[in-house]
């Protein structure tokens, strides 16, 4: 059993005050791209993963955990907790997505575990676990992992992961600038709190921005570009300052639209059309501003079976 599952980039990211659980309520308008990672399920004595990357994709494998802290692992044990069965697994992983860089590449991996293990455990006799059922398992994974079964484009409020489908009209292209090394997700949004709170203004509720959502239904690139906002930019960029010569360099280049995926460290850059995109990926690899280059477009859909 594999399930192919798409990274996302977050086109808006409304980081509101922090919440009592730590978390914080989101306006987060999330978009699949064609970026994906394949995970295998096939029947074994016990639950086990191993991670590789796709050939071409340069990702660094190394910091991906493969034992049970591996989430994919976790959501194939929650799968087996749910049907009642044993987590008898092995799962594969194979890497295009990188790895802790702001394109959730670890909850799309959960979110293929999700689909890839409820499949390969489905018995027409036993009660089964439906998409909702999956999208709630998802959500007690990781905010993120919902998304990733649903693709397409999507506001997800809360802690991101209650969703509501986005009308997008067409296809927007675009290249991601990687860089070495991740950045942490937790430590991005606790530098947001610090520079919030050094800043001393009130944190206001997150809005979901109408501009962003006309330029969507339109299909308009650069006015998609334009309306592009990530509010965990500027904690990114503190935490990895090199970021700013690269998101200059996709600017300087012609990109239409540039900023921060999620967290980072990856880069997003919007391009006018499928010509333009792959303009700016030469321009942009020829640059020396990241680690690899790679051209995407979206919306795609979310975990699918093969
Ligand atoms: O939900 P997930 O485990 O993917 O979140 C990773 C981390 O991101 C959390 O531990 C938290 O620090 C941060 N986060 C947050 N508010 C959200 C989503 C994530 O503070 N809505």
């Amino acid at each position: 059993m594999t399930v192919r599952v798409p990274a996302k980039v977050n086109l808006q990211l409304g980081v509101g005050p922090i919440r009592d659980d730590g978390y914080h309520d989101l306006v987060n308008v999330f978009h699949a791209v064609s970026l994906f990672d394949e995970v295998t399920a096939e029947p074994a004595d016990g639950a086990s993963v191993a991670v590789e990357a796709a050939p071409d994709a340069q990702v660094a494998v190394e910091g991906v955990p493969v034992d049970g802290d591996n989430l994919a692992v976790r959501a194939a044990r929650l799968v087996a907790d749910r049907l009642g069965v044993a987590p008898d697994v092995a799962l594969r992983i194979r890497k295009a997505i990188p790895v802790a860089g702001g394109m959730a590449g670890g909850s799309a991996d959960a979110a293929a575990a999700l689909v890839a293990c409820a499949r390969l455990w489905d018995d027409p006799e036993a009660p089964r676990l439906d998409r909702d059922d999956l999208m709630k398992l998802g959500g007690l994974l990781g905010s993120d992992v919902p998304f990733a079964l649903l693709g397409g484009t999507a506001v997800g409020v809360g802690r991101g992961e209650q969703l509501s489908p986005v009308e997008a009209r067409g296809t927007f292209h675009w290249v991601f600038a990687t860089a070495d090394g991740g950045l942490s997700t937790p430590a991005v949004y606790a530098e947001c709190d610090r520079i919030r709170e050094a800043q001393g203004e009130p944190v206001p509720w997150p809005q979901a921005s109408r501009t962003l959502m006309a330029a969507l239904a339109a299909g308009d690139a650069a006015a998609l570009g334009a309306a592009l906002d990530n509010d965990l930019q500027p904690a990114a960029l503190l935490l990895r300052p090199s970021l700013r010569r690269t998101l200059a360099a996709g600017r300087e280049l012609g990109a239409i639209g540039a900023l921060v995926s999620g967290s980072g460290p990856t880069c997003a850059f919007l391009a006018a059309d499928e010509g333009h995109a792959a303009e700016l990926a030469a321009a942009l690899g020829g640059a020396g501003v990241a680690k690899q280059v790679v051209r995407a477009h979206g919306p795609v859909p979310g975990a699918t079976t093969l």
